[in-house]
């Protein structure tokens, strides 16, 4: 294995889109930012600087850090902020990831623009799992708003309504032919005729479910979230926020140009979204027949076609070969239960609150809103101190309730606020059933976890039926993931064994959910051996 280096500057640089500048924040001035590219068990130092007027810090999503959660990065969960003028070298232990993961910043709603590939190949002398594509492309979903990212944040926040919703989704940076002002940036794919390409895709956008294809081609997932799944033939993919995907593409058409497109999707029929496409171009090099002046759309799925999105991701099966098995854990030592909601909370007097109701959103987990710290939690567990957080996290939600019915009422079920964390022992095999409610409104919500990677067991719609539902359980081949889109009103049930010590962060990535608290924080104990044991920290972590 080898030891890879990347200095990472952040800084504030101008770009333009849509015929409107701003300044983002940037990594080294590139919008989206630079790809990490390494092998399986390598190890990748990165040094973050940060040059930039506020804090950051940095998350690699989907590496699990193997006792090593210093580098991590979620803002106040595993570290404190790297304060403007200061540095901090991050150390990225890669073990049995393969495939396409990526970092992102994990402080406020940076991310935005703080975000770029991390690729991991298979280690010398070995292969992928599948004829060696003729070259690698990018696609990173992303969206674009006019205004300062901090400001949209503040504003919604403060307004205690939905955030604005973004000006353009974005394909590498670029909205596209389909929005003004757009079409000289559009992304462009070159491929030769008869050659294979391995799409290496995150959704990095901050509120959106995507369904992405490609016109007149057909594509073959091969991988999600760094590991490989079985070939799965679809003319679209349904892409969470956090989520990746390894997707083969066989240019054999006769014509010059297509568009690879990609569209918001939303269970929830009330949410309020840009209906336009975000194109790229596939062109083919040499001389083909000129297409149309405009290239074909891809005919991609209705915006709220639930069916089509649970569809898609429940279709995901773990290669389970002999080179790539797994290790679904069958017997189930701690059971948990948790509902996802959206809640409101009364209006403060003379607050603006443009919730339903005249309230303010809240989002909860078995009814906790988390209250995020002003200093690290893993600092507070390492050193012992008391008063950061509590360890009540419960197992089940409060009340039981029919949760996927009309809850006009429950809908003012007001949560409780906490730093609440749910303490695992080492090796603990885990089974958690995510529920979704329809508290306020139901909607699909991509959780993601941190330092590990789970299986996904089974999904469904409705309640989960604690009798019959886990008799379908796929224990054989499910897939391998760490951020998935449980249903709008329906539930997923995860496995994973606890063998990773530390303090992981488990969130919904809408960001929006996120600032309303649908976060929670899992402490892994030490094992009683030696290398079952946490790493000490490096000596150059952030002071709050
Ligand atoms: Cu992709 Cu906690 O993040
Ligand atoms: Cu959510």
């Amino acid at each position: 294995a080898a030891l890879v280096r990347y200095t990472f500057v952040v800084q504030e640089n101008n770009y333009t889109r849509l015929c409107s500048s701003k300044n983002i924040l940037t990594v080294n001035g590139q919008y989206p930012g630079p790809t990490i590219s390494a092998r399986r068990g390598d190890t990748v130092i990165v040094d973050v600087i940060n040059q930039a007027t506020q804090n950051i810090t940095i998350h690699w999503h989907g590496v699990k850090l193997p006792r090593y959660p210093w580098s991590d990065g979620p803002e106040f969960i595993t570290q404190c902020p790297i304060q403007p003028g200061t540095r901090f070298s991050q150390k990225i232990i890669l073990s049995d990831e393969e495939g396409t993961l990526w970092w992102h910043a994990h402080s406020d709603w940076s991310r935005a623009t703080v975000h770029g590939l991390l690729v991991v190949s298979p280690k010398v002398g070995t292969n992928f799992p599948f004829p060696k594509p003729h070259a690698e492309v990018p696609v990173i979903l992303g969206d674009w708003w006019k205004n300062d990212i901090q400001t949209v944040m503040e504003d919604f926040l403060r307004r205690g309504g939905d955030p604005a919703i973004s000006d353009a989704l974005t394909i590498n940076g670029q909205p596209g032919d389909r929005y003004n002002c757009s079409r000289p940036g559009t992304s462009i794919v070159n491929v030769d005729q008869g050659k294979t390409y391995l799409l290496r895709m995150v959704n990095a956008a901050m509120n959106n479910i995507m369904f992405f294809g490609i016109a007149n081609h057909q594509l073959t997932v091969v991988g999600t979230d760094g590991a490989y799944t079985k070939p799965l033939k679809s003319n679209y993919v349904a892409i969470s926020p956090g989520q990746t995907l390894d997707i083969l593409l066989e240019a054999n058409q006769p014509q010059n140009r297509y568009y690879m497109a990609a569209k918001f999707y939303s269970s929830n029929p009330a949410s309020q979204f840009d209906n336009t496409t975000t194109t790229a171009i596939i062109k083919y090099n040499g001389n083909y027949t000129q297409s149309p002046s405009e290239p074909n759309l891809p005919v991609l799925p209705a915006f709220n076609d639930r069916n089509a999105s649970a569809g898609f991701t429940s279709s995901l099966r773990s290669l389970a070969s002999r080179d790539h098995p797994i290790d679904v854990p069958l017997k189930i030592t701690r059971k948990l239960f948790y509902t996802l909601s959206i809640n409101t909370l009364p209006c403060a007097i003379n607050g603006t609150c443009a919730g339903p109701r005249g309230r303010r959103f809240r989002a909860s987990i078995n009814n906790i809103t988390f209250d995020t710290p002003r200093t690290s939690i893993l600092g507070a567990y390492y050193r012992g101190m008391n008063g950061v957080y509590g360890d009540d996290f419960p197992d089940d939600p409060p009340f039981t309730f029919n949760y996927t019915a009309n809850n006009l009422n429950a809908s003012l079920q007001t949560p409780m606020n906490g730093t609440e964390v749910k303490v695992l022992k080492y090796n603990d095999t885990v089974e958690l059933v995510f529920q979704g409610t329809n508290v306020v409104s139901g909607i699909d919500h991509p959780m993601h976890l941190h330092g590990y990677s789970f299986y996904v067991v089974g999904s469904g719609f409705g309640n989960f039926d604690r009798q019959r539902d886990p008799l379908n359980y796929n224990l054989v081949d499910p897939p391998l993931q760490q951020t998935i889109a449980v249903p709008q009103n329906g539930w997923t049930a995860i496995r994973f064994r606890a063998n990773n010590p530390g303090v992981w962060f488990m969130h919904c990535h809408f960001e929006r959910h996120v600032s309303w608290g649908m976060e929670m924080v899992f402490i892994v104990r030490n094992g009683k051996n030696p290398d079952a044991r946490m790493l000490p920290p490096p000596r150059d972590m952030p002071k709050c």
